[in-house]
């Protein structure tokens, strides 16, 4: 990732920490010894890297980037919820991630898919729309994976930088 680049995702990074509830996804554990938000931006980082590496100029990269850090904004732990708003987590969290994310800002279509249609192919009939939303099927997958099986996640500097940059926002959050 160029300097170019890694600016570009923190900009995304800050701009929506400034407006949304990301720094409380700090208190959930998604898997493993990984919070929900660490979760959420490597994701987002793993999902503009593939994109990168696949040509950026085919990619919507501020899209999937917003779409990826948002995909589980589904804000309130899983582990210990054994009845969230919108049925069994696995299947409604995508639907939960997306209202709150609807909420807080105005996504774009894009965005909204990429959040809704992330569980593919557990959610059979959310069909991924967009190359951006068949990334993150992919991404999501491989990330949980690594976060069961890995006991220290992430020591990736850009991931661990966003990761403060959302955690300095947590009081001064505006939504
Ligand atoms: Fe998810
Ligand atoms: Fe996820």
């Amino acid at each position: 990732m160029t300097d170019t680049q890694k600016k570009r995702f923190l900009k995304i990074v800050t701009e929506l920490a400034r407006t949304s509830r990301l720094s409380s996804q700090a208190g959930y554990t998604q898997h493993g010894n990984t919070s929900c938000l660490l979760h959420s931006i490597a994701v987002a980082y793993h999902c503009y890297k593939w994109a990168i590496k696949l040509g950026e100029h085919r990619f919507a990269s501020d899209e999937l980037i917003r779409g990826a850090l948002l995909h589980d904004y589904f804000l309130y732990d899983w582990h210990y919820n054994a009845f969230p708003p919108n049925g069994l987590h696995g299947f409604s969290h995508p639907l939960t991630a997306w209202q709150n994310a609807s909420k807080d800002f105005k996504l774009t279509e894009r965005e909204a898919d990429i959040i809704r249609k992330h569980m593919f192919p557990l959610t059979i009939t959310k069909i991924p729309k967009y190359r951006e939303s068949v990334i993150i099927t992919l991404v999501d997958k491989y990330c949980s994976l690594y976060e069961v099986f890995s006991r220290n996640t992430y020591n990736i500097p850009l991931i661990r930088q966003a990761e403060k940059i959302i955690l300095k926002n947590k009081d001064t959050a505006v939504i």
